[in-house]
């Protein structure tokens, strides 16, 4: 394996960073294993015992609520033998979670409640109740935002809001624009598996300069369409294909006039781009309920929130203004799943919904042609990347131009195609796998 240290330049990267399944093993261990990572929201386990189950890097583990209200995070797996608790991806498990090998059951919180027979079989060995390696194992730590739950299976570190720094708008603008200040899930989400690294689909989400290339013939057949339903007066239907049709319509340069944002941690925020306070009588039916619930002054701050996607590094990609986030869950260095799941915002009217709705079907679908652009494209890549064809991937463009500050670095203005997103999250790579 090539040394982590010499993989990464400021403005290029090895291509081993994303083919090496060596180099794959230990950014799961040390980036993956280690930092914060998005579990679920806290409105999937509304019920004691309900559970949802999820990969933390390569750990399975199982998010539970507590007869307590407590959400835990645990490792899907049973001191006894090592059968994985659930095998279903959701359910309820009941008073306790019972394991379906020789019954062992333990509380939602992971300790032990019972073994079968326990006082016949165990006498003088090391099986007695009370010994923590009896436990089903939590997660080092696991910390809720706004209804977003987090886990790191790391014990040190630093704590959630201190890892999220300014990516933590993601969750307050979502929230924000709900009436009721907070977000359901919609309790089913889309799941893609992309024959690529998990980094390329980080790279892609705030990728400016990709859109008007690789979309541009989905953008410009969502243009007709969006021509044909304005002439029937469908505002609404209108305006979802309009989000798709700024792929065609806007043309290269004009990405440039957009800004990332980079964090430390590898985090970024792409500033808005999309009209996304349209005039039609949906939008201001909910525009009447938001100032009923906030007050003018403070709806005009929360509805002005300038940002489009926010980059929660390594594993998390949140469109907040169209309430829908994107789990990056890598299978192997090159297999990598996401999670798409969109949420209600609580209290508003049901035709928001159907428009972010409308959106998320539009953008992340099986039938949509915008992830079937980008999944190409990954595929593509990492065939590219695992031949002898190069050794390196650049990420000049605009390098050497951002704009430093403590704390953070942007894009320079009219410079919104900058590559200043990928450099930051493979300095933040380096960093980490350094470690
Ligand atoms: S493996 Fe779970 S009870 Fe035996
Ligand atoms: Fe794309």
């Amino acid at each position: 394996m090539l040394d982590p240290s010499r993989i990464v330049e400021p403005d290029r990267v090895r291509r081993e960073a994303y083919t090496d399944p060596a180099i794959f093993d230990l950014e799961m261990q040390r980036i993956h294993e280690t930092v914060w990572i998005y579990c679920g929201h806290e409105s999937q386990v509304p019920k004691a015992g309900d559970y949802y189950t999820m990969q933390i890097g390569r750990q399975p583990m199982i998010m539970v609520r507590g007869k307590d209200r407590k959400v835990h995070v645990l490792y899907n797996r049973c001191p006894h033998r090592g059968n994985m608790m659930c095998g279903d991806r959701h359910g309820n498990t009941g008073e306790q979670f019972r394991c379906s090998y020789h019954a062992w059951q333990f509380h939602h919180d992971g300790t032990l409640k019972n073994i079968p027979m326990m006082d016949s079989g165990y006498a003088g060995t090391r099986v007695n109740k009370g010994s923590p390696e009896l436990n089903m194992k939590p997660a080092a730590r696991v910390e809720s935002y706004r209804g977003f739950v987090f886990a790191s299976l790391a014990s040190s570190g630093p704590g959630l809001k201190e890892f999220l720094g300014k990516s933590i708008v993601a969750f307050d603008d979502m929230c924000d624009r709900a009436p009721e200040g907070e977000v359901e899930v919609v309790p089913n989400c889309f799941r893609v598996i992309q024959h690529s690294n998990w980094k390329l689909f980080m790279e892609n989400q705030i990728d400016a300069l990709h859109p008007s290339v690789t979309h541009q013939s989905t953008g410009r057949a969502a243009h007709e369409v969006e021509k044909q339903l304005a002439k029937k007066a469908k505002a609404g239907e209108a305006l979802s294909y309009h989000m798709l049709s700024a792929f065609a319509t806007v043309t290269i340069d004009k990405w440039d006039n957009f800004q990332t944002i980079n964090y430390p941690y590898g985090h970024c925020i792409l500033t808005g781009y999309m009209g996304l306070r349209p005039q039609d009588p949906d939008t201001k039916a909910y525009d009447k309920i938001m100032i009923k619930a906030y007050g003018q002054k403070r709806f005009e701050e929360i509805v002005g929130v300038n940002i489009h996607h926010v980059l929660v590094y390594p594993g998390l990609s949140v469109q907040s203004p169209l309430q829908q986030l994107r789990a990056v869950r890598p299978l192997g260095v090159d297999r990598t799943l996401t999670e798409i799941w969109h949420f209600r915002l609580k209290g508003a009217p049901e035709a928001i919904y159907r428009r972010s709705l409308a959106y998320y079907n539009l953008v992340n679908s099986p039938a949509t042609l915008i992830n079937a652009d980008d999944l190409e494209n990954f595929w593509k890549c990492h065939q590219g990347l695992s031949s002898d064809g190069g050794d390196w991937v650049s990420f000049a463009r605009h390098h050497g131009h951002d704009i430093e500050k403590p704390g953070e670095v942007s894009s320079a203005p009219n410079q919104g195609t900058s590559e200043a997103p990928m450099r930051n999250q493979m300095k933040a790579w380096a960093k980490y796998m350094q470690a």
